[in-house]
């Protein structure tokens, strides 16, 4: 009996499933949504063909929303809210959204698909986000697994950012995969330098972008990105700040540092770097140079798994234990946070337990 109901259950979810499919496929061959009108803030209208996804169609007119996963429904990122012709909320879009954000029609721009015409709102700065085409001027190996990557821009040849946003690095479609993607990088070079950009990249092993840049991008080359994204910047206040980043995380914190130099800031900084073993370590000298460039930054890298054979003399062990050292005054603090989002949970539970306030604590998850 219950082998019949196993078997009857299987039967019917492979006839669904291919049921489901044969209604993409016959949508995508079939259906045509013909022109739609995208109406954007009650001012701006584009006329555009349906059938695409809300983000991707945007961004075919030159408006780029955040993306960090490149439209797979998997970061959160491209919200905006749609105040008609978005369809119903769809299962994938639910993890992302609070109540109060469904009740305002916040949607996600990836999974909204382009059938009829729509009224949006997005954020004014939006249109600041330009797409960019850049020379790979330098590749620098940091260490084993991450590189640095200096972008000369060539057109527009300029950018204006914040020290701490990111930008969406297109990686073309190589024989490793089939489709051009887009992946968020943290800029890691201050604003000052507005003709070029660096970035730091850890490999992901498999990665579709991070596999191209490591394997196939050569200097010389041409790159797209679109940017800046990112509400990750320095709260100007006279808090003191505490910078908690580890690995490639370093990206944006070296560019919030490498700023506070120059504007000749005298905030009570400190940097917890934290970082498997030596061979993980890069940067080390640099950021000594700003121990002693800025009057008040503390720059302190902390191991996990020292190797046995180094003579590591600093800090062993994960971060959060480490904290209370260097805090201060919790209640007058800015946290800037950077990583994994198994670090950043771990760390921003040890500053809320300090009494580091929730709204002082500021982080990028590189989900
Ligand atoms: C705001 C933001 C800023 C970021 N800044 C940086 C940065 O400055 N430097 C940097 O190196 N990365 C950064 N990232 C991460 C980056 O965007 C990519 O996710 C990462 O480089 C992997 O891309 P990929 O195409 O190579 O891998 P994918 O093809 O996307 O992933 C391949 C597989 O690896 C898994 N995976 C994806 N990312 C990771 C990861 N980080 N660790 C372990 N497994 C992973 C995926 O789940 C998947 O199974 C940032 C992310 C965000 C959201
Ligand atoms: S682009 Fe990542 S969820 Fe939409």
């Amino acid at each position: 009996m219950a082998c019949e109901i196993i078997q009857t259950v299987f039967i019917i979810s492979v006839i669904t499933g291919f049921l489901a499919l044969l209604l993409v496929i016959a949508e995508a061959l079939f259906v045509n949504y013909g022109e739609c009108r995208i109406k954007i803030n009650g001012k701006k209208e584009l006329v555009v063909q349906g059938g695409g996804s809300l983000l991707s169609t945007l961004n075919d007119n030159k408006i780029f929303l955040a993306s960090a996963c490149g439209g797979r429904g998997s970061c959160g990122f491209c919200k905006c809210t749609i105040s008609s012709g978005a369809g119903p909320l769809l299962p994938t879009e639910k993890p992302f959204l609070s109540e109060k954000e469904i009740s305002d029609g916040v949607r996600l721009s990836c999974q909204v698909k382009v059938k009829q015409d729509l009224s949006i709102k997005i954020p004014e700065e939006i249109f600041n986000i330009r797409k960019f085409r850049a020379e790979v001027a330098k590749i620098t190996d940091l260490t084993y697994d991450i590189k640095e990557l200096t972008l000369k821009l060539v057109e527009p040849g300029t950018i204006s950012f914040k020290a701490g946003q990111y930008v969406q690095l297109e990686s073309p479609a190589y024989e490793k995969s089939r489709q051009s993607v887009q992946r968020a990088y943290s800029i890691s070079s201050n604003p000052y330098q507005d003709d070029m950009i660096q970035l730091i990249i850890r490999r992901v092993p498999e990665g579709i972008c991070t596999t191209y840049v490591f394997d196939y991008l050569k200097e010389g080359d041409k790159i797209n990105f679109t940017g800046p994204f990112g509400d990750f910047f320095i709260r100007e206040t006279e808090a003191d700040m505490l910078f908690i980043a580890g690995g490639s995380g370093k990206a944006p914190i070296k560019s919030m540092i490498e700023f506070l130099d120059k504007i000749g800031s005298r905030r009570r900084m400190v940097y917890l770097f934290g970082a498997r073993s030596t061979k993980d370590l890069y940067y080390t000298e640099l950021f000594r140079e700003y121990e002693k460039k800025l009057t008040n930054f503390s720059y302190v890298p902390v191991l996990s798994q020292p190797s046995e054979e180094c003579e590591w003399k600093g800090r062993c062990g994960y971060i959060p234990p480490f904290i209370p050292e260097f805090l201060r005054d919790p209640v007058n603090t800015e946290a800037y946070l950077c990583g994994s989002p198994g670090m950043i949970d771990a760390v921003k539970k040890a500053l809320l337990e300090l009494g580091v306030p929730d709204n002082k604590i500021y982080f990028d998850s590189f989900a």
